[in-house]
């Protein structure tokens, strides 16, 4: 076996004879690292093959669909329904974000499987001392602290759990490769190693991974690749919620999310959405109006918040946090164009209450008289929810599952509702709530101010 070193991108995977200072595949600077590849003769001699068998579709058996429940409504629903046995499954996420708490915790529910956790990062001790902070996680847990691949192979193997979680992949190496642990090698080889140990035992695999937003720490590409499933746990540090989305899910749909918030005592499950991302009501501040989302199958209202102000800057400000700047453009364009709104010479800040990132752009509307309530200074009825997206014409579009989203608002006692009114005949007579349907954003302005 002969060694050569190759510089390999530490965000892509790119690979490079020589170093570069830019990466011509993602773009990214800096991101080459030196790394030994062996180069074996493996590949001159003639590899030996024996007859394949081939199966018929009918022929192959499935043995049914059997998953794991955690006990987590918030993350079974995230993985389609439960953990399918010798699957892998990866949680990325900011450091400190809570993922080596949210795998704790998932082991009081999946007591019986025997699950067994593999720290590479943390001490026993402060496995035992986070375990006391969250209460009812079983004193039988197993746990192993390792951070040698190999070995680990050989615990999982030899172990009789049926969910293992190994914590973390970039603290984990492979004897095999000679790079650090966390370099892309490191990283991807023994992802491979846990992948095969999977398939072969039928146990399932968590992995945690340190993968930033913008993916920064590598392997977060690679990974996605070799892995069944991908969840992302994210949050701001301001905020204690934190949100688990489904990014790749071989098993389920990657429209869910999970809602949870850290508490003195682990996370804890938020199921009604709602009270939460309402913010508080109380006062009648202008600038504030109730938008209803749909998040994966559940339906979430939400406060809007936004300031407009009179602008010390040649260029206006426009700022959203928690939706897509370019669509608040857009619909300050269109408030401008269509209905004459002066917003040219203002800064405009836009808030989603919770610091949630919708993109579901039936909240275009509630958003619209938010913008027109803070300008006229105006406050909106609190009791009143708007639904729609915005068209480049100032009418109010069709969306999707309104029942759904009326429905909420008249279950957390709203009054009002402003919808499209495209979307009217789709709605049940039997609703206690008001409904105003309506064809353009005028109209619902005419309705409210
Ligand atoms: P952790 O699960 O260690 O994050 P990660 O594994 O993603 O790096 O969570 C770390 C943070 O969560 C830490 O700042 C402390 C906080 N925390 C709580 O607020 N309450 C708790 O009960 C626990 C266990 C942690
Ligand atoms: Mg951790």
């Amino acid at each position: 076996m002969k060694r050569k070193s190759i510089f390999v991108c530490q965000i892509c995977g790119a690979k490079s004879p020589k170093w570069l200072g830019k990466c011509p595949s993602c773009g990214t600077w800096d991101s080459y690292l030196e790394e030994q590849i062996e180069i074996g003769t493996k590949g001159l001699s003639k590899v030996k093959t024996t007859k394949v068998r081939t199966y018929k579709l009918s022929e192959i058996e499935t043995g049914g669909e059997f998953r794991l429940i955690t006990k987590i409504q918030e993350l079974d629903r995230v993985l389609g329904g439960g953990i399918i046995p010798g699957s892998i499954i990866l949680i990325g996420g900011d450091p400190g974000i809570g993922k080596s708490t949210l795998m704790l915790q998932m082991c009081k529910g999946l007591e019986k499987f025997n699950p067994l956790y593999i720290t590479g990062e943390e001490s026993l001790e402060q496995i035992k001392y986070r375990s006391q902070r969250i209460s009812g996680i079983p004193q039988d847990l197993m746990i192993v602290a390792e951070t040698n691949i190999e070995q680990i192979e050989y615990v999982i193997k030899s172990s009789e759990s049926n969910i293992v979680i190994v914590d973390s992949i970039q603290s984990v190496y492979s004897d095999k490769i000679e790079s650090t642990p966390g370099s892309i090698a490191q990283v991807r080889e023994c992802a491979t190693l846990l992948m095969q140990t999977a398939k072969q035992t039928g146990k399932a695999i968590f992995i945690i991974g340190h993968v930033t937003k913008e993916g920064i720490i590598a392997g977060p590409k690679i990974l996605e690749h070799t892995v069944d499933t991908v969840l992302q746990f994210e949050g701001e540090k301001i905020y204690s919620y934190r949100i688990l989305r489904a990014i790749k899910n071989r098993f389920g749909s990657t429209n869910e999310i999970g809602i949870f918030e850290m508490t003195d005592s682990g996370l804890r499950e938020v199921t009604n959405p709602s009270e939460i991302f309402l913010g508080s009501r109380n006062d009648n501040a202008s600038g504030i109006a109730i938008a209803a989302a749909i998040e994966g199958s559940r339906p979430i209202l939400i406060e809007v918040q936004t300031l407009v102000s009179q602008s010390g800057y040649a260029v206006p400000q426009r700022i959203a946090n928690g939706y897509d700047n370019r669509r608040l453009n857009m619909i300050l364009a269109v408030l401008e164009k269509k209905l004459g709104e002066k917003f040219r010479m203002q800064d405009v800040f836009l808030n989603l209450a919770g610091g949630l990132y919708i993109s579901d752009p039936a909240i275009d509307l509630g958003i619209a008289i938010s913008l027109i309530s803070s300008l006229r200074d105006k406050p909106v009825d609190k009791k009143t929810v708007f639904i729609g997206e915005i068209g480049l014409t100032g009418e109010v579009r069709a969306v999707s599952q309104i029942e759904q989203r009326v429905k909420e608002a008249e279950k957390l006692g709203f009054s009002r509702c402003v919808l499209p009114a495209k979307s009217f005949n789709k709605l049940p007579d039997n609703l206690k709530i008001k409904t105003i349907p309506v064809e353009r954003i005028s109209l619902a302005l005419a309705e409210l101010f």
